[in-house]
């Protein structure tokens, strides 16, 4: 089915199970332990052997010598695997490093050598006997330091690395206000629960992998790719995942050396990334130096706006795409977007929740609290007055498929009580604390993606979907399982859905927060294939035909679904196309968000007292999921705003806090209660579903406005993430 006219009425508007707020049906499932992830999936594999990685202990350089002969003789071991023996290994198209290194060493930790035996812990002391010798060589480790050297980026899911409209730096020269300043964010890494991990079983010729997965299909591309073998020859099998992040969008080492391992000791090999090892062997965000720049009127309403961002990542890499929402979010017939992309010999740099906006928010927002007190303008009413109904870079000719800002900043600020907020800062104890109101817009853009589905009623009436599409504690199996039961008229118990297999039709997938529209999209044209389907066999015209309790019915006449499906079932497979209205509308999706923090007066402790939100995102298709997903985004912008950061060693090439002892993430005890609104809103333009994405929404500007709170409470402007104590004593 192809999307490419915006949505009429259609069945899912009927509402009777989708934007009802369920329990996730998974949730049982996940919080008593069945739920079986990757790694103990010992049903499949019974017999799997362990293996662990062998890291590398210098970010660049060449194995000069490696010496396998003692981990060899140990006992249990199976085999060892490294670039001498793995055979002829190709690069995959999403990873920037090789997943398995040498002679070339391009980052520390980089995996040099799975060693396999019998049990875990004889495969972890056999990796302490091998050997590396090493020639290292000199590596660029340190952003500003190389900050001059930024070259213009490839393009990615972000867009062109730079835009301008109209004269920016002529109207920014007469602005009658102007604030010009440069924000810094650490690299931060994902800190999802579950480490990655895999079991991989060949059968001949054939691989099987039980793994932890975002993107079934881009990363069944991946292992084809690097194995050299062919994709119709590789499952990949990733029903349950403990979150992503972002971090498991691609084929990692854990997947590969599985494969690998197994392929060499004849039986299968489990394996997973220890958590010390992930933030060196895997993905992060990348760290960004960002400048911004914004003349306005004596009033607020800006006539020019800048964003330069500069970030790093190893040779062949992407930039962070920081700059993006700067591009649609604020008016201004003047404005210039650029990212500079900085080569650096630290581990891999890539999306994490929000890639791009995340951090783009926590400058941008910070930016405009700094307009809106030179201005003497609220900062809720300046951004009021510089909201856009089109794309300000391309003019009215491109409007947004739906935007709601503005009512997002009203409904918030009314809901957090914002007209209490003193506008000057340093004014209001409660005891030894300070206490601070801050808000900032939120904003992450909508991408569409191509998305299939089979759906199918067996004899019973019972309906059945299966697709590839993932659940990474999102919520997937519960919206598409309401989208079958609205579809086809019947309860949500009657549906069971099946995802995270390469077996099944290939969906968007988990990631950019395009998963839930896209994904169930794709659930909605196989159901309209059924309903075409199920109404011939009936005899009935398809569109006069009801799918209700049960029923398919026109007029008064009425066929079960177990009859017509018969005792064989009745299937449909379809997926949803997306033409060119996201080229014609832009697509974005907008909220406000609302902090109150206090700062102990001595120590500069910060506690966030209170956090809100009102977000607008389409048709909230489970409201339960969808706050959910919001309040973990806003959870993680506190992280981002008071403690989250890899500390860079510059000499070594290094993240030195590389354990969930020290790459600090909050707690519940860091968390108040969190308040989410939604706005209604449908989105006609985005998929039949009228729904948006909302799963990163939350993160983007929730830092900012803690950022902001800490500023109103202390009178201390912060431009340097995270926010520390030592930064405000
Ligand atoms: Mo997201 S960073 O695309 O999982």
């Amino acid at each position: 089915m192809k999307f490419d006219t915006p949505a009429g009425p259609n069945p899912i508007d009927k509402g009777r199970v989708i934007g009802i707020a369920h329990d996730r049906i998974d949730g049982p499932a996940k919080v008593t332990g069945t739920a079986a992830y990757a790694y103990e999936r010992h049903d499949a594999a019974p017999n799997a052997a362990y293996g662990w990685i062998v890291g590398s202990a210098i970010a660049k350089g060449r194995i000069a010598a490696m010496d396998l002969t003692a981990a060899e003789a140990s006992p249990g071991v199976l085999g060892i695997v490294t670039h001498a023996n793995a055979g002829k290994l190709s690069k995959g198209n999403m990873n920037t490093a090789h997943l398995l290194g040498g002679p070339q060493i391009e980052h520390y930790e980089q995996a040099l050598a799975l060693v396999v035996a019998d049990t875990f812990e004889n495969a972890r002391a056999a990796a302490a006997l091998v050997r590396i010798d090493y020639a290292p060589e000199d590596g660029k480790f340190d952003l500003a330091a190389e900050r001059l050297n930024g070259v213009i980026p490839p393009q990615g899911f972000g867009g062109p690395a730079d835009t301008k409209a109209g004269d920016f730096d002529g109207a920014f020269a007469k602005a009658a206000v102007k604030v010009e300043q440069t924000y810094t964010t650490p690299d931060q890494s994902h800190a999802m629960m579950e480490p990655h991990a895999s079991i991989a079983a060949w059968n001949g010729d054939k691989l099987t992998l039980w793994t932890s997965n975002q993107m079934i299909a881009w990363s069944v591309g991946d292992m084809a790719k690097t194995l050299g073998i062919p994709k119709e020859n590789i499952r990949f099998v990733s029903p349950y995942i403990g979150g992503g992040f972002g971090s498991k969008l691609f084929l990692r080492a854990d997947a590969l050396l599985a494969a690998l391992g197994a392929r060499q000791v004849g039986r299968p090999v489990k394996v997973a990334i220890a958590r010390p090892q992930i933030p060196n062997n895997t993905t992060h965000r990348p760290a960004t130096i960002q400048r911004i720049r914004i003349g306005a009127d004596k009033d607020g309403v800006i006539d020019a706006i800048a964003h330069e961002v500069w970030s790093g990542d190893l040779p062949g890499g992407g930039a962070e795409t920081a700059a993006q929402q700067t591009r649609l979010l604020y008016r201004g017939e003047n404005r210039m977007t650029a990212h500079r992309l900085v080569t650096l010999n630290l581990p891999e740099g890539n999306a994490m929740r929000a890639p791009g906006e995340a951090v783009g928010l926590l400058a941008l927002e910070v930016a405009m609290d700094e307009l809106a007190e030179a201005c003497g303008v609220d900062p809720v009413e300046l951004r009021i007055r510089n909201d856009v109904q089109f794309d300000p870079e391309a003019g009215p000719q491109r409007p947004f498929s739906s935007r709601k800002l503005v009512e997002c900043l009203r409904a918030g600020a009314d809901r957090f009580g914002w007209q209490r907020r003193n506008p000057k800062p340093g004014q209001v104890r409660d005891g030894r604390w300070l206490v601070g109101m801050g808000m900032a817009s939120a904003f992450r853009n909508n991408l569409t993606e191509k998305s299939g589905a089979r759906i199918g009623v067996d004899g019973s009436g019972k309906v059945i979907v299966e697709t590839d599409m993932t659940d990474i504690g999102t919520g997937s199996y519960t919206i598409i399982a309401q989208t079958a039961a609205e579809m086809l008229g019947v309860d949500l118990d009657q549906v069971t859905v099946r995802l995270g297999d390469s077996r099944f039709p290939v969906s968007a997938g988990s990631g950019g927060q395009w998963g839930a529209n896209s994904s169930t999209a794709g659930v909605y044209a196989a159901a309209m294939a059924l309903r075409a389907k199920l109404a011939e066999k009936a005899g009935y015209a398809a569109e006069q035909a009801q799918f209700e309790d049960g029923l398919v019915r026109m007029g008064n006449q009425s066929q079960t679904l177990a009859s017509l499906a018969g005792a064989q079932g009745l299937w449909a497979e379809d997926s949803m196309e997306y033409g060119d209205l996201d080229k014609k509308y832009a697509q974005a999706t907008f909220g406000a968000h609302f902090c109150e923090v206090g700062v102990d007066m001595d120590t500069a402790e910060v506690r966030v007292r209170r956090m809100g939100g009102a977000f607008a995102s389409g048709r909230i298709l489970n409201p339960k999921s969808a706050r959910s997903q919001v309040i973990g985004a806003m959870t993680m912008g506190v992280g981002a705003a008071l403690m989250e950061a890899l500390d860079v060693d510059t000499r070594f090439g290094f993240f030195v806090n590389h354990d969930m002892a020290e790459y600090q993430v909050p707690v519940h005890a860091d968390i108040p209660h969190q308040d989410v609104l939604f706005v209604d809103e449908l989105d006609d333009k985005s998929s039949p579903m009228k729904a948006k994405g909302v799963g990163e929404l939350g993160i983007c500007g929730a830092g900012a406005a803690v950022a902001n709170a800490i500023y109103n409470a202390t009178g201390i402007r912060l431009r340097d993430y995270p926010l520390t104590i030592d930064k405000l004593l």
